[in-house]
């Protein structure tokens, strides 16, 4: 690790539509091998935060009206997305998005497609995919659309990994899956950050389970990062805890903490 982040989004104002002010003045950054999650209400802002880093905006009239976006230093607001994954940025979708009509392996094969891999690299490289999600292997003759949606999410993150990334950012990950199959999910993008220094930027809803496996959060209300700490410390603030846990708390599998306040469900 050098000291200086990976990521640096510094200020960024993000428009939609020349109208809708998505972003207003939002900063974070991501250090080399750290997982950092960006939590908010619906509408705060997190996908265009991720948007804004994967240069996405255009494709919906959205733009970076102010503030810039650095990796490693070197300002990425203007490389197309096969340009940020030479980079080693890459961005698994919400929703996950896989070929529906290709089989598992040919949706990971086209994910190294710009390292132009054959042979045996292409087969390590599959290999490795195959190794951190087992799930996969019985299904790799299978067309994409047939898997279930956690078999989906898996799927997305190992095409992306095909793509041999620094950073990867991911949107709700956890989405319309059973908590086992989030832990599961989590659990493997913890170890690619431990075992291969992945970074990764992480939104979603499902507080809880994210800060469970961060290292570090940001609460995005209102297009701007209002609170960030340690994600532990985040975790423990009753006020983050009355907020954000209200939503997810149905979902945790974890019983409440001796003495942490009671979370009232939503109704
Ligand atoms: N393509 C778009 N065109 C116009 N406005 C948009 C577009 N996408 C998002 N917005 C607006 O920008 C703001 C931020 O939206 P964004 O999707 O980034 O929030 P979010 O935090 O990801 O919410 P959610 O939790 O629902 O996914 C919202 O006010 C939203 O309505
Ligand atoms: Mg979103």
């Amino acid at each position: 690790m050098t000291g200086t982040p990976l990521l640096v989004v510094d200020d960024i104002e993000v428009v939609y539509q020349q109208a809708i002010l998505a972003l207003r003045g939002l900063s974070l950054s991501v250090d080399a091998g750290q997982a950092v999650t960006l939590l908010g209400a619906n509408g705060a802002g997190k996908s265009t935060a991720l948007k804004a880093v994967s240069n996405l905006l255009r494709a919906e009239r959205g733009r970076v009206t102010r503030g810039r976006v650095l990796f490693e230093g070197q300002d990425i607001g203007r490389l197309d997305t096969a340009d940020l994954v030479e980079a080693g940025v890459i961005q698994v979708l919400e929703g996950r998005h896989c070929f529906p009509q290709l089989t598992v392996e040919e949706n990971l094969i086209s994910g190294a497609v710009s390292r132009r891999l054959r042979g045996r690299a292409l087969r390590a490289a599959l290999d490795r995919v195959y190794d951190l999600f087992p799930r996969l292997v019985p299904k790799r003759g299978i067309n994409a659309g047939y898997t279930s949606g956690g078999e989906q999410q898996m799927l997305a993150i190992g095409r992306a990994l095909m793509a041999r990334p620094r950073l990867i950012a991911l949107d709700e990950p956890s989405m319309g899956l059973a908590p086992l199959v989030v832990e599961e999910i989590f659990d493997i993008l913890h170890r690619l950050r431990d075992e291969e220094g992945i970074s990764l930027l992480i939104a979603e809803q499902n507080a809880a389970v994210a800060l469970r496996h961060a290292d570090h959060a940001y609460i995005v209300e209102n297009g701007r990062a209002v609170v960030d700490g340690p994600a532990a410390d985040i975790a423990a603030r009753p006020d983050v805890r009355d907020l954000y846990f209200g939503l997810s708390a149905s979902s945790e599998r974890t019983p409440h903490a001796p003495g942490a306040p009671v979370l009232t469900e939503s109704p």
